[in-house]
């Protein structure tokens, strides 16, 4: 539906909050398919991108069926996502290994231009997010560890209500956490399925497409489209731009 609406002219104000996606987005996950690399050469980009989809379907899998009686935290997801995605591929993940790269999951660094863009945002006042399927303590230490600590106001967790996005009450907790509606929230996400669900939720959104992939084919597009995160200062009007 809709794709006109999608590129409409931008809302008189401009928004009042910025929340991110964590994994791909705020932080660079490309580190653990290096480290794959190192330990299955020449599989490791097949194990990074299975594990990442096995880890997405396992919270889709978790959050939709028997209302929700199945739900772990995001951390025990990555991990089956791991183990499911190496035996698919017929690796050995010794417990060392599987060690290694649940710990650069944990350690990632952030994308170079971030800490800039949220100082920007900052200095202006905006509210600023993290709205994740990571559960708390994956996110506070991966805030840690890239420096982002007093740079966010908010790292939410969708693990306070145990659904994983795409559910709506996922989403929902950025406007609870704000105070705000989902229209003066930008939502920020590199995954396009995220950034689609986000949109159709009813935030403005920006989908991060670093790599120049196609945007999903259901007809809705986001309010933006950048190639790195820093297009997330379009949505403020240049005389207000730091
Ligand atoms: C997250 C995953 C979807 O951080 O990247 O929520």
């Amino acid at each position: 539906m809709d794709k006109t609406r999608a590129h409409a002219s931008q809302p008189s104000k401009p928004p009042q909050a910025v929340l991110f996606d964590a994994y791909g987005t705020l932080f660079d996950v490309y580190s653990v398919g290096l480290v794959a690399e190192q330990l299955f050469p020449g599989q490791g980009e097949a194990l990074g991108l299975l594990w990442r989809e096995k880890q997405i379907e396992y919270t889709r899998l978790v959050t939709t069926s028997n209302d929700g009686a199945h739900y772990q935290p995001f951390w025990q997801l990555t991990q089956a996502g791991l183990r499911y995605a190496a035996r698919r591929l017929k690796l050995t993940l010794t417990p060392e290994a599987e060690l290694q790269l649940m710990n650069q999951y944990r350690h990632l660094s952030a994308f170079p231009e971030n800490r800039e863009v949220l100082q920007a945002l900052k200095a202006r006042g905006i509210v600023t997010g993290i709205l994740s399927n990571g559960d708390p303590e994956m996110l506070g230490i991966a805030v840690r560890s890239a420096g982002l600590d007093g740079l966010l106001d908010h790292v939410i967790s969708v693990d306070a209500v145990r659904k994983y996005k795409t559910h709506p009450e996922a989403y929902a907790l950025g406007e609870q956490a704000t105070g705000l509606r989902a229209a003066q929230i930008v939502f920020v996400s590199s995954n396009s399925w995220d950034a689609l669900a986000a949109t159709w939720y009813g935030y403005q959104t920006l989908w991060v497409n670093r790599y120049a992939q196609p945007f999903e084919e259901l007809g809705t597009l986001p309010t933006r489209t950048g190639s790195t995160f820093s297009a997330v200062l379009d949505f403020f009007p240049p005389a207000a731009r730091p």
